[in-house]
């Protein structure tokens, strides 16, 4: 078993990673809960035993169900089971589950204890670690988005079972090998020497160093999003078919190419993109064929007055990854237009 540290003061928490780690759930909860809700979801096959009474709490698959209205649903349970503001919520899913779940406990009674079990590779890597959650806020008169309701509170303890990835869906692993390949690029490490555990363990360990020095994305937590302007652009324009790993992968090489067109990397350093992407997490890294250039130029930008004052990315560069405000929304353009040209060849 490896542990990781996410140093925030008296909210820090341990995060284990191995094969097995959740026998140890009992032992990862406050010393002072009597009860736990357990909320996951029917095609989560993972068994969680707390050690103490609890009840599993299951929540809706998918993004349509990540709403205020399954907060309530689980409030409403949480009332019913007397559960107070000593005892605790476990999550026990992929990243929706944990984002719900960490709201649920955030605002029940002011704040609950949370400790997550995230199943996915996504969620072991990046949702379930650093305090990020939330739902979304359906669109009503074209006014709505992901994620837009939600608060930072950090988990008590993150348990990583390896176990979890074994009947993990392609689609799935593909989210996470997504993140992983993003990592790679955050720091000058050699993920490459780690083996598979130690490398999940060193993604995190990444993660909890940015949340360490920005824990409320004031600047620097904002390079985990790496990849992720155009890989968001992606999701919304192709109805979210194109997988957030996927996406996450083409939106990595066109970050590189971005950053050489722009002349803050070389030509290598775009191909040690390719090579991480492509070569060691078997992502594909063409632009979807049926999805317009310009329609993604205007997703990354958001707004109009961002297409006149200059679009804002995460470049790499000689000090290493950036954020790099007032890149022009025509160079923006210009590389989409390239890669999707040479997509065809
Ligand atoms: N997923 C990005 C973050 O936690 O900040």
């Amino acid at each position: 078993m490896i542990t990781v540290r996410v140093p925030l003061g008296e909210r820090s928490y341990d995060v284990l990673v191995g094969h097995g780690v959740r026998a140890g759930l009992a032992s990862s909860l406050p010393a002072g809960a009597r009860r736990a809700a357990v909320i996951t979801q029917a095609s989560i096959p993972l068994d969680c035993d707390p050690g103490i009474p609890c009840e599993r709490l299951l929540i809706g698959d998918g993004e349509q169900h990540k709403t205020l209205e399954t907060v309530e649903q689980l409030c409403r349970d949480f009332a019913r089971m007397g559960l107070t503001r000593s005892d605790v919520v476990i999550g026990v899913g992929g990243g929706m589950v944990t984002d719900v779940a960490g709201f649920a406990a955030a605002v029940w009674h002011r704040g609950v204890a949370v400790v997550h079990v995230p199943t996915t590779l996504l969620g072991m890597v990046d949702a379930a670690i650093g305090g990020k959650t939330g739902v979304n806020l359906p669109a009503l008169d074209g006014v709505g988005g992901k994620n837009l309701i939600g608060a930072f509170w950090q988990p008590r303890a993150v348990l990583c079972d390896l176990d979890a990835l074994a009947t993990l869906p392609p689609r799935e692993l593909r989210c996470g090998r997504g993140e992983m390949a993003k990592y790679h690029f955050l720091t000058g490490d050699d993920l490459l020497a780690l083996d598979v555990p130690e490398r999940i363990a060193r993604c995190i360990e990444i993660k909890a160093a940015v949340v360490a020095t920005d824990e409320r994305e004031g600047g620097r937590r904002a390079l985990l999003n790496y990849g992720h302007t155009l890989a968001h652009a992606l999701e919304i324009a192709t109805g979210h078919e194109i997988a957030h790993g996927d996406a996450v992968a083409v939106g990595l090489v066109y970050a590189a190419h971005l950053a050489h067109h722009l002349g803050r990397i070389d030509a290598d350093r775009v191909q040690q993109h390719y090579d991480v992407v492509r070569g060691v997490y078997e992502l594909a890294t063409d632009l979807p064929a049926d999805v317009d250039a310009e329609r993604l130029v205007q997703l990354m930008a958001g707004d109009k007055k961002v297409l006149s004052d200059g679009l804002t990315f995460v470049l790499d560069g000689a000090a290493g990854v950036e954020v790099v405000p007032g890149i022009d929304p025509t160079a923006a353009s210009a590389v989409l237009a390239s890669m999707a040209a040479s997509g065809q060849q």
